[in-house]
């Protein structure tokens, strides 16, 4: 086969796997098409992978070290397979952590391969300061501080590192980045015989860059952790595009700058849900000093099953506001049973969906599509909070942070101003959980002290199931 036919196949070959990226992207933002969506990018990867192996050419031979790429790729596919089949659906924010980190750890080692390679005719007509260098300098920054900010996210959604808050910290991360800036801006400025020479100042950047990455996402915790997991998933998308530049690779590119610009979006998304600029989150103590120490808790009262069950059955309007703990106890499917069998009694039974409910982007979307809750029940908060003052019963399961009033009456409440299911709006709200345990962002929550609320506790499954056979002996 001619060279120009192996290059076209490559190069028709990257513009389909592309395509199915951004088709396959597309249909993620649905949750009926998600799985599709999926496997159509995941034939994209493939396509591109195998191709590149059998037609790229490096200094017109085929590439080498096949039983290594092969071996990488079988061991690779073999730990991935295991950890996806075995890891539970509530532990799906840690994993995206550890692979965002991963992609972010590759761009980083591909930048350190190539930073001594750079080309000796390029560095004699313009020094250190040409395209080739920026791409490999900002690639290993990007990646190597994506790749420790995720491990440092890994761990704290994990629950194995806690938030250092100190305020001294921004100034550490301040002087982390203007020496970071300044040191690329000093590598560019060298005229050595060869960049292999500078290798040691390759060393130091790494550096200076995953420890930055570990002070950036230190200090940030609680409910501002989904804005950090996007921003550093926008991260390793731009630290992979720049792997794209140095290879002139343009499924390298485009795949990059789709992760790129979709972490990044999702990012603004997550702020806006927040209610938080960006700054403020990367910079900002996150919240106040804590729970205003003088706001007197009322007591808390439990519902007895028969009354739940009468409340509910007796209900026009309902409202279910799940959380966490729905997606722990996989209370979706008994969830939706019961969502049904009110719907049988006359009941108008809607879903409130907050954007930060649960541990990842989406979690109570893509939950209650598993167990097959029409979409067109899933309402934003935005749109439910209007509704709820009309509502007989709010149902709260496993929820907690995004129904906490602190976040509009207690400004010294670091979720102060984020926006929030207005649940204490309802005219009931009944509460399941298993006992006092707090949210993610452990804090109190007043909403359970409130004259309007019930407690139910147990684990949400066995108290739903419960609940569901009440209603049927009624
Ligand atoms: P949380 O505030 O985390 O509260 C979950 C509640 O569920 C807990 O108070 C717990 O109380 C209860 N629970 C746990 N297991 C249960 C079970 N088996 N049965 C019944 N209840 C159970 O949840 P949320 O309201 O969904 O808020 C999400 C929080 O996570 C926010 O702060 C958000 O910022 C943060 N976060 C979100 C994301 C994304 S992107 N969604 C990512 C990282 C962090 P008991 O222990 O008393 O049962």
């Amino acid at each position: 086969m001619s060279i120009i036919t192996e290059i076209s196949i490559l190069e028709i070959s990257y513009l389909i796997a592309s395509v199915l990226f951004i088709f396959g992207l597309k249909m993620l933002s649905h949750p009926e098409k998600a799985r599709r969506g999926n496997t159509l990018a995941a034939i994209g990867m493939a396509m591109a992978i195998v191709t590149t192996i059998l037609f790229h050419k490096v200094d017109g031979e085929p590439i080498g070290n096949i039983v290594w790429i092969l071996s990488a790729i079988a061991l690779g596919t073999i730990i991935g397979w295991l950890i996806a089949v075995k890891v539970k659906m509530t532990a799906m924010p840690q994993l995206v952590s550890l692979f965002n980190g991963m992609g972010g750890a590759a761009a980083a080692l591909i930048s350190l391969m190539e930073f001594p390679h750079i080309s000796h005719e390029l560095i004699a007509e313009h020094g250190m300061m040409n395209g080739h260098t920026i791409a490999i300098l900002l690639g290993l920054v990007i990646g190597s501080v994506s790749f420790a900010g995720s491990m440092i996210a890994f761990g704290k959604l994990d629950g194995r590192i806690g938030d250092i808050r100190a305020s001294f910290i921004r100034y550490i991360n301040m002087a982390f980045l203007v020496g970071i800036f300044g040191f690329i801006i000093y590598i560019m400025t060298l005229n050595p015989d060869s960049s292999a020479d500078l290798m040691p100042l390759a060393y130091i950047l790494l550096s200076l860059s995953l420890l930055y990455g570990i002070f950036f996402v230190m200090p940030i915790g609680g409910a501002d952790m989904p804005v950090v997991i996007s921003l550093l998933n926008s991260f390793t998308g731009v630290a992979a595009a720049m792997g794209g530049f140095l290879y002139d690779n343009q499924v390298m590119l485009t795949g990059g700058i789709l992760v790129g610009s979709a972490g990044t979006i999702l990012t603004i998304l997550m702020c806006k849900a927040m209610n938080r600029s960006l700054l403020n989150v990367i910079i900002g103590a996150f919240g106040g000093g804590g729970q205003s120490a003088d706001k007197e808790a009322g007591a808390i009262k439990e519902v007895t099953l028969t009354d739940a069950a009468v409340l509910l059955s007796y209900s026009q309007r309902v409202v279910i506001v799940p959380g966490y703990g729905l997606a722990v106890a996989q209370a979706q499917h008994i969830c939706h049973e019961m969502e049904k069998l009110l719907e049988e009694k006359g009941v108008i039974v809607k879903y409130a969906i907050h954007p930060v409910a649960g541990r990842m982007p989406g979690h109570m979307n893509v939950l209650l599509a598993e167990a097959d809750v029409p979409y067109e029940k899933l309402i934003e908060s935005d749109e439910i909070n209007p509704e709820l003052p009309n509502t007989d019963v709010v149902v709260v399961i496993g929820a907690n942070d995004v129904v906490n009033p602190a976040a509009e009456d207690d400004p010294g409440s670091p979720i102060y101003g984020m926006p929030v299911i207005k649940a204490w709006e309802a005219k009931n709200i009944i509460v399941m959980k298993r006992g006092m345990g707090k949210g993610y962002a452990a804090i109190e929550n007043f909403l359970f002290y409130n004259d309007k609320t019930r407690m139910l506790f147990g684990n949400a499954k066995d108290s739903i199931q419960s609940l569901i056979g009440e209603i049927k002996n009624l």
